[in-house]
């Protein structure tokens, strides 16, 4: 990848290589006169002993040269607000706080709440409140409840409502239908199935990249016991009973899928099943329609991440509400970290996971790394750390083992810079 044309102060900032014993940085700052710059070199030891060997001032042009070598040299670029006394302050701590996280964790009864642990605030409404209720508020919209049943699914009470979900939720109280589009690992089913987890609905799911065939998803003919029997498909079930129906990843749909799913569409859209003599299917109050996807519309510049996603229609598009769902924010992340992992995730171990993955997200966006870095990448590798107190080897399973080696390497780099090794 090229250097960007020079924006102002847009390649101010640090630039980070990992040699395996210790990590090496460029830092570029503004210098004294107009358009020059000051670049340090340093490097910083496996016990975290920073140094600086160079330290020089250049003009625009030479930085543009020097950006485009460190980037050969496999130097990758990191955005930093805080000050470099915080952020060493903040490295240094995390391996403490691990250490007393993880023996925490081992032996829960010399645990006396104090010490930054704290519980889990859940902030669900109880079930048995639930239960009585006639509608439960989620965010600012209040939503109408179903009644219980086996496919209502559990309530996760680490789940983060985010005011941006807010649209959605006033959607699916309209009966909108709803196309989440996002990485995966954003969030985009957890979304649905916590509304329906609090309101009571039952929700199903229907997943088009692998084997779901039009039979499974409208219905077929079966012979039992010498007679002929109709089986309804996962859409005239779901409108019946008056399930939510998930299409995930709907990009990678059949087009005989599609052209069933089209008339359902409609806010009162009923389904002709040709193949039973053209019986119709009228949706039931409470039935809902969801779709997920990787790689459509908005998401499109993508889809070489996604490979055999089709790319879908604009007039298909336009009969649901798109949403792009991105991943938390930084603290956002953090509260959610807290919350699934109770009472042993602390705050100055969420703050630095949480800045982890924003780095490392944003070198994907840059195309630095080609994978990206889901929530549930982050919690498993938080929960496997919590479990063995070293970074490093829970990012094996969690992390390194599902990613390319120069991802690893990358990833790693990132992670040395924001932990420094236990003393
Ligand atoms: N808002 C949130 N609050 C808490 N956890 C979340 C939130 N969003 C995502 N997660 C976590 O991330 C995991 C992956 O989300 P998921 O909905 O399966 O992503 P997607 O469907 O986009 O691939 C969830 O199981 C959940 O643990
Ligand atoms: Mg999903």
């Amino acid at each position: 990848m090229n250097a960007p044309e020079l924006t102002e102060h847009e390649h101010l900032g640090l630039y980070l290589r990992d040699t395996g014993t210790a990590s090496e940085w460029w830092r570029v700052t503004v210098a004294d006169r107009p358009q020059t710059y000051r670049l340090e070199h340093g490097v910083e030891d496996a016990q975290g002993n920073p140094s600086v060997d160079i330290d020089l001032v250049v003009d625009a042009e030479n930085l543009r040269a020097k950006l485009k070598k460190w980037h050969r040299e496999g130097f990758v670029f990191e955005a930093r607000g805080a000050s470099p006394q915080a952020d060493a302050q903040q490295r240094a701590a995390f391996m403490p706080a691990l250490q007393r996280a993880a023996a925490a964790r081992r032996n829960p009864s010399g645990m006396d709440g104090a010490g930054g642990l704290r519980e889990s605030d859940s902030t669900s409404t109880p079930d048995a409140e639930v239960a009585a209720s006639h509608s439960v508020r989620i965010g600012a919209t209040e939503v109408p409840c179903g009644v219980a049943g086996p496919w209502v699914p559990r309530i996760n009470p680490a789940y983060l409502f985010s005011e941006r979900f807010n649209d959605i939720v006033e959607d699916i109280v309209e009966n909108k239908r709803v196309m989440l589009i996002g990485h995966t690992g954003a969030g985009k089913t957890s979304l649905i199935e916590q509304v329906a987890a609090r309101a009571r609905h039952g929700v199903v799911r229907a997943n088009m990249n692998g084997q779901t065939t039009v039979g499974d998803f409208v219905g077929f003919w079966t012979v039992k016991g010498g007679e002929t029997l109709w089986v309804d498909g996962v859409l005239p079930t779901a409108m019946r009973e008056g399930l939510w129906l998930i299409v995930d990843e709907i990009d990678f749909a059949e087009p005989s899928i599609l052209a069933a799913l089209t008339a359902v569409l409609e806010p009162q859209g009923r389904l002709t099943l040709k193949e039973k003599g053209n019986e119709v299917v009228e949706p039931h109050p409470a039935f809902r329609l969801f779709a997920t996807a990787n790689a459509v519309g908005a998401m499109s510049q993508f889809r070489h991440l996604y490979q055999g996603a089709n790319l879908m229609n604009e007039a298909f598009l336009d009969r649901w509400r798109v949403y792009l769902l991105d991943y938390l924010s930084p603290a956002e992340e953090t509260d959610v970290l807290m919350r699934t992992l109770a009472p042993y995730m602390t705050h100055t171990l969420a703050v630095t996971l949480t800045a982890i993955a924003a780095d490392c997200r944003a070198a994907f966006a840059r195309e630095d790394l080609s994978s990206a870095f889901s929530t549930r990448r982050l919690l498993d590798w938080a929960e496997l750390m919590l479990r063995t107190g070293d970074p490093e080897r829970a990012a094996g399973p969690a992390i390194y083992a599902k990613v390319s080696p120069e991802d690893a390497t990358l990833i790693r780099g990132i992670i040395r810079h924001h932990i420094a090794p236990a003393g």
